[in-house]
């Protein structure tokens, strides 16, 4: 039924239109089903789901788990404070342990860059069929939530037929912390091969010139773009440039875990120029969604009263719409 061909979904740098449409529909239809309980879908019946996730996490565990089980996989999931990690296991060696016990699908996480393409190469080198779901490696990717950010975009777009084409044309700015965002770089692949033109915006130590040019050059590996033309990046550092006129607002948490160096010493400064608010919101011009990958700093990234406003901000959609991507994400992998 599908042209889909990815056993692993590592980065979305390597997604073609036909894949971007085929998760958004699938997940439409997913999102229609009330898939609980005695009502959930036999498609992956017999198959073992296993979650590796070696940094922390609410809502992409829960989110894969969930919608694992929607499918009627069996689910297991790994906490390493609880394993032989601290017995000097390798990442490698714990994989493949879950490997040898029948895991069809790996959903790894890890703070280290490549860990989880790292074991997708090994897996194949020994000749196993098991796949591997990126679940957010260092500042790399973490695709599962660019997928669940562009379905909630072209479901806010275009309710009844959320497509690809929703985005088309349409301003959609990022603000604040990313460097240090592998959801801002997901997003950043996923919206502009749907046409959208991305605004980033924050300060010069959260979000370096270069990444006008992030989506210019495949990343290793990568051959040639899958798509012909993109939309564009700009780069502003003035809230109120990146407003004006923007489809839609997300914002990212400061990842004050990864920052080195003290890149910000003053978060209440941060929220004057860079906090979102019903008030800063008035320059769009227009009424705007507002999005999060979570966690929020409440009062950070944006006002407490922003954050509870399910008119505008779309926070608890986007974990909503979290199940029926992953759900589409396990389903077509799984028939690789
Ligand atoms: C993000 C992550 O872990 O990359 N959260 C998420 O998965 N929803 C963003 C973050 O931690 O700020």
């Amino acid at each position: 039924m599908t042209g889909w061909t990815h056993r692993h979904l590592i980065d979305l740098a390597c997604f073609s239109i036909d894949d971007y449409q085929e998760v958004l529909a699938l997940a439409h239809r997913f999102r229609a089903l009330p898939v609980t309980g005695t009502r959930k879908l036999p498609a992956l019946q017999g198959r073992l789901i296993a979650t590796l996730f070696f940094e922390p996490s609410t809502r992409t565990r829960s989110s894969f788990e969930l919608a694992a089980k929607s499918l009627s996989a069996d689910v297991q999931s790994f906490t390493p404070s609880n394993s032989s990690i601290g017995k000097g296991e390798t990442i490698l060696d714990t994989a493949l342990t879950y490997v040898a016990m029948g895991a069809d699908v790996l959903v790894v996480r890890h703070k280290s860059t490549n860990v989880p393409a790292q074991l997708a190469y090994e897996l194949e080198k020994a000749g196993e069929t098991t796949s591997v779901l990126n679940g957010g490696d260092g500042l790399h990717s973490h695709p599962s939530q660019g997928l669940l950010d562009l379905y909630t975009l072209a479901r806010y777009f275009e309710p009844e037929n959320p497509s690809t084409d929703a985005l088309k044309g349409k301003k959609i700015t990022i603000i604040g912390d990313i460097l240090h965002s592998r959801v801002a770089r997901s997003n950043l692949w996923a919206l502009t091969a749907c046409g959208a033109d991305v605004v980033l915006c924050g300060p010069p130590s959260l979000l370096p010139e270069e990444f006008k040019e992030f989506v210019s050059a495949p990343p290793p590996g990568i051959e040639k773009d899958p798509i012909p033309k993109r939309g564009k990046i700009y780069i502003t550092r003035k809230l109120s440039e990146a407003l004006q006129d923007a489809d839609a607002v997300m914002t990212l948490r400061l990842q004050q875990e990864r920052m080195q160096e003290n890149l910000l010493s003053d978060t209440n400064r941060y929220h004057q120029d860079y906090g979102l608010s019903h008030q800063s919101l008035k320059i769009c011009g227009k009424n705007v969604p507002v999005l999060h990958p979570g966690p929020v700093n409440r009062g950070v990234e944006m006002s407490g009263d922003l954050l509870n406003d399910r008119s505008t901000c779309l926070v608890e959609e986007q974990v909503k719409n979290g199940i029926p991507v992953r759900m589409a994400l396990l389903y077509l992998i799984s028939a690789i």
